[in-house]
């Protein structure tokens, strides 16, 4: 069963310059969140806040009672124990088989009898779909492969808290689709609080109960995912539909003078972005659990949401069996 991570008012800064500031988000127990976030906006330095391997200066994680950023450094190293990371860049020994990498947490962290690690590896390693790949080294199977990989690392230790660093990057659409459901699989078999950093826009609209986005030094939106995906708030509207028009720039945020430019010069208005249903685990597999509490949860606080969200959780709940697309207004109308 997952277990709920409060972040209260994060603020963290390398050398005086602010990666982001008083970042306060609540990751629901067994719930799929996803962030989002251009490039350099400090989504690994969360993820990595959050485990407790880096020092935010300011704010509190609270996790079953213990504080990542202030607790003594043995209850920290303790309730990490409770994590699965799945790193941005696989972060396998080369040197080392994939049966060795994934065995690795167990060997460093359990007492576990080389029998018994055999069959826990040998069980992850079947439910990301690497098996007969054990014997390979991380340089002589593919990318997505050494994902995978890393994922099933992640998980050798049962953990009751995911975090996937960008798990896309590097996959092709379709084994992108099948990691998805993969995602979704795990939470439905593990119940596992899982947050998934990526800028994949399929993941982001089919796998996350929740999403939130980090730009500017600042989180942006975090909430259920009809928030966001009906957002028309221009930095969410922008990343979502792919547009180079608004406050992202290429290499950075763009000023105030280019922004007015791109104002006067009228954007093409953004397609209709349209909320596809959320992903269902596969047939064969239990139910998620998250899913009835994540509804009463989403009901309880639906009065405070945008109407936006609102009606689109409204139809989300109100068709659930029948799985709706529905439709949204579009938020860039060339302003
Ligand atoms: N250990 C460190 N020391 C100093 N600065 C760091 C350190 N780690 C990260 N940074 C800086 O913090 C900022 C955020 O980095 P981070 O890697 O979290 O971005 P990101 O959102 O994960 O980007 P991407 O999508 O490209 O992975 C960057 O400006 C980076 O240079
Ligand atoms: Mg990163």
């Amino acid at each position: 069963m997952g277990i709920e991570v409060v972040v209260e008012g994060l603020t963290k800064s390398f050398g005086g310059q602010s990666v982001w500031r008083d970042v306060t988000l609540t990751l629901p127990a067994g719930e799929v969140s996803v962030m989002l976030g251009p490039s350099g906006t400090g989504k690994t330095v969360f993820l990595k806040s959050l485990i407790g391997l880096l020092k935010p200066e300011r704010g509190r994680v609270l996790i079953n009672g213990v504080d990542m950023v202030n607790s003594p450094e043995r209850e920290i190293y303790e309730t990490r124990k409770l994590f699965g990371l799945m790193f941005q860049d696989g972060a396998l020994f080369g040197s080392m088989s994939l049966f060795d990498n994934i065995a690795f947490p167990l060997r460093e962290h359990t007492r576990k009898k080389e029998s018994e690690i055999r069959r826990v590896v040998m069980e992850r390693i079947e439910v990301v779909g690497l098996l007969g790949a054990e014997g390979k080294l991380p340089g002589e199977i593919s990318g997505g492969m050494r994902k995978r990989a890393g994922l099933a690392r992640a998980l050798v230790l049962d953990p009751q808290i995911i975090l996937c660093d960008e798990p896309d990057s590097g996959l092709d659409p379709v084994r992108t689709a099948y990691l998805s459901q993969l995602l979704i699989d795990l939470n439905a078999q593990i119940d596992a609080t899982m947050l998934i950093v990526t800028h994949n826009l399929d993941i982001a609209a089919t796998v996350p109960d929740n999403m939130g986005m980090l730009f500017r030094r600042e989180l942006v939106t975090f909430g259920p995912r009809e928030v966001l995906l009906t957002s028309e708030e221009p930095v969410v509207a922008q990343f979502l539909d792919g547009r180079r028009e608004g406050p992202i720039g290429m290499s950075e945020e763009k000023d105030a003078a280019t922004l007015a430019a791109e104002a006067d010069a009228g954007a093409v208005p953004a397609p209709p972005r349209r909320i596809v249903p959320q992903l269902e685990p596969s047939p064969g597999l239990p139910p998620r659990a998250a899913v009835t509490r994540r509804r009463q949860r989403v009901m309880g606080m639906i009065d405070s949401l945008p109407p936006a969200a609102r009606s689109a959780i409204r139809e989300t709940y109100a068709s659930h069996a029948a799985a709706p697309t529905l439709t949204v207004p579009s938020a860039g109308s060339g302003t």
